[in-house]
């Protein structure tokens, strides 16, 4: 009971690493608000949660719309009394991308194709909605959740632990498309920023930046000619996909008092991946 009494507050916990971290905490203790778009997938992590005896509510919520975020911390207290973790782990890999939705995937690859072996045309041709779109969500939601939940931490003068979900597109350009790993690394300075600037509040702000992690986000690779198949799953120095609970792991221990002195810092979970 890693996070027995504790408050967590989690976006894009309807799918993926958000929901097996909703659920890896409240395995451990924690009352888990379960954020998300897509609000009949939240709906369902709390179904899964509470079925294994745990606590949670839900809350269908647009990380670009502050009221949304507000709303969303304002659960926390009015349901469990108190606000003490946060994961930002709601994101998009590009601004079409619909969690779950396969054949939208599918759709996405087949208009890039031409553009694998032409990649500076892509450049040329990306567009200005597509660019912020991308940063709205993955970086000005990340900023948006922790705001409104930071108000809550400070007002309950409680110590606070921050997760962002980076990526190693936050330090790799491979990894990902320009606007996302542009993103991914903004919401990696961010968290350092954040870091220095809380320290004194007793609110400690740290970043998970995973490799590649079998999730609806990756699915799009397995659609992909299997030469960048290969670059991405093929490459992985150990050997296997890594998968959700992994990033929920280092979640838990960047929640508890176990990390009781990292901020600023940022732990890749990658397999091996990414080693410099
Ligand atoms: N899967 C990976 O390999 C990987 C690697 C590095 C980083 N990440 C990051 O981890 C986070 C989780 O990704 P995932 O792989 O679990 O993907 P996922 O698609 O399974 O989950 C993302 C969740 O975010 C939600 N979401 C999207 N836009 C939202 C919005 N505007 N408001 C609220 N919720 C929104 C989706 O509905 C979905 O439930 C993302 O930030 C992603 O960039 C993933």
């Amino acid at each position: 009971m890693r996070l027995k009494d504790k408050v967590a507050v989690i976006t894009g916990a309807g799918n993926g690493i958000g929901r097996a971290t909703a659920q890896r905490f409240a395995e451990e203790g924690a009352a888990v608000v379960v954020a998300d778009l897509q609000e009949d997938k939240a709906d369902e992590t709390v179904g899964l949660i509470t079925a294994a005896g745990g606590k949670a509510a839900a809350i269908g919520v647009d990380v670009v719309d502050r009221d949304d975020n507000d709303r969303m911390a304002q659960l926390a207290v009015d349901s469990f009394g108190a606000l003490d973790i946060v994961v930002t782990a709601a994101g998009i890999s590009h601004a079409s991308y619909n969690s779950g939705d396969l054949e939208n995937e599918a759709k996405w690859v087949a208009e890039r194709a031409d553009y694998l072996a032409n990649p500076a045309q892509a450049v040329v041709d990306l567009s200005i909605e597509e660019f912020r779109t991308v940063m709205a969500v993955n970086l000005e939601g990340t900023l948006f959740g922790i705001q409104a939940c930071l108000a809550r931490m400070l007002d309950l003068g409680t110590p606070g632990s921050i997760i962002t979900l980076a990526s190693i597109a936050a330090k790799h350009p491979n990894a990902g498309p320009l606007p996302y790993v542009c993103s991914k690394s903004a919401v990696w300075m961010m968290t350092k920023k954040l870091a220095v600037e809380l320290a004194p509040a007793n609110v400690r702000v740290n970043a998970i930046g995973p490799g590649f992690i079998e999730t609806s986000m990756t699915a799009v690779f397995d659609l992909m000619p299997e030469e960048r198949t290969d670059q991405v799953w093929g490459q992985i120095p150990m050997g296997r996909r890594g998968q959700p609970i992994d990033i929920a792991n280092a979640a838990l221990f960047l929640a508890s008092d176990e990390s009781s002195y990292f901020t600023g810092e940022i732990l890749h979970p990658d397999g091996g991946y990414f080693t410099e």
